[in-house]
This record gives structure tokens, sequence and C-alpha cells, in this order.
């Protein structure tokens, strides 16, 4: 049995889960304590884990409320699973709980989210559950 949760406190042992997944997404981007902190604190920012038997953390995705002009509109980021514990439908249990969370507020919602052509499982996820594709240019800048 898998349980979902929002994490609220990140034990050294947690902290060390979730660096696990974060190499999983990007060989590149280093796990911070200080940002989990941050992500936790923030009521819009939702970090999302789901756990094997024995507690451990095996998946996540945090979730990013913000409103604008056009509305509310949520962000779904960093959706992850251990390679070991992929392939069983956690993925897709992990994005339901975050889809699920954002209808009990009542609130209406814009959901996006963004995923490179070559991650072939987020794709195929995505659009299996009603995610359409939008034509558009995604610009970064580090600053
Ligand atoms: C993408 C990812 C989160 C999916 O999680 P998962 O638990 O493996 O996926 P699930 O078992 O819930 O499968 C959900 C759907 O994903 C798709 N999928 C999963 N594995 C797939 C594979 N190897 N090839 C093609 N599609 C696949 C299928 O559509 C599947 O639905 P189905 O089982 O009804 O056919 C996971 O594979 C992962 O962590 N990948 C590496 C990191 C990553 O790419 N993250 C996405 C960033 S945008």
């Amino acid at each position: 049995m898998m349980k979902i949760s929002r994490l609220t406190t990140c034990s050294d042992s947690e902290f060390s889960q979730i660096e696990k997944l974060i190499n999983v997404l990007s060989t590149s981007c280093k796990a911070n304590r200080k940002v989990v902190a941050e992500i936790m604190e923030n009521k819009d920012t939702y970090l999302f884990v789901i756990r094997d038997d024995a507690n451990n953390i095996v998946g996540m995705t945090t979730v990013c409320c913000f409103t604008i002009p056009t509305g509310r509109h949520a962000s779904i980021e960093d959706v992850v699973i251990l390679p070991e514990y992929q392939g069983i439908g956690l993925g897709r249990k992990l994005v339901q709980h975050a889809l699920e969370t954002l209808k009990a507020t009542r609130l209406q919602y814009k959901v996006g989210l963004t995923s490179k052509p070559a991650r072939i499982a987020a794709n195929a996820l995505y659009r299996s559950m009603g995610f359409v594709q939008k034509e558009t240019n995604v610009y970064t800048l580090e600053i």
C-alpha cells in the first residue's frame, strides 16, 4: 500500500530520499535543504511524496499555485518515481492526487506542466490523463 502525503517536515533520511529522486530527474540539479524548507513553508506550494510500506519516499511531485490576471494557475513540476518503482502506476496516482487536492479547494485552476519530448513515459502519462499539448515557446533565464 503506497501512501501519498504533503511533506510538511523533512528529516535527514527523508532529505536523502528526496536527493535520490532529484538525481533521477536531473544530473545537473543539486538537492538543497533550504529549498525544501522554503517549499514546506509556502502555503501555495505542495510537495507531495509517495511512500512504500517501510515509509520510504519513492516518488514525489511539486504543485505551485499562483494567481495572475488571467486566472488561477497551478503548475505540476518535477514528477518523479524511483526507477525500481516505475511502471506500476505510482506516477499516475501521484498526479491524480495532485489534481484531486486542487479540486478539493473548489477553486478554478488552469493546470499546466511541461515535459521534454524525450521523456516518453511522462508525455504518455500526461496525455492519458487529459492534458492537451499547447504550442508555445518555453524560455528560461538563470539569474
Ligand atoms: C514519468 C514517471 C513519473 C511516470 O511514473 P510511473 O510510475 O513510472 O508511471 P505509471 O506506472 O503510473 O504509468 C502511467 C502511464 O505512464 C505511461 N508510461 C509509463 N511507463 C511507460 C513506458 N516505459 N513507456 C511508455 N509509457 C509509459 C503509460 O501511459 C502509463 O499508463 P498505462 O500504465 O495505463 O499504460 C516515471 O517514469 C519517472 O519518474 N520517470 C523519470 C523522471 C521523469 O521523466 N519525470 C517527468 C518529468 S516531466
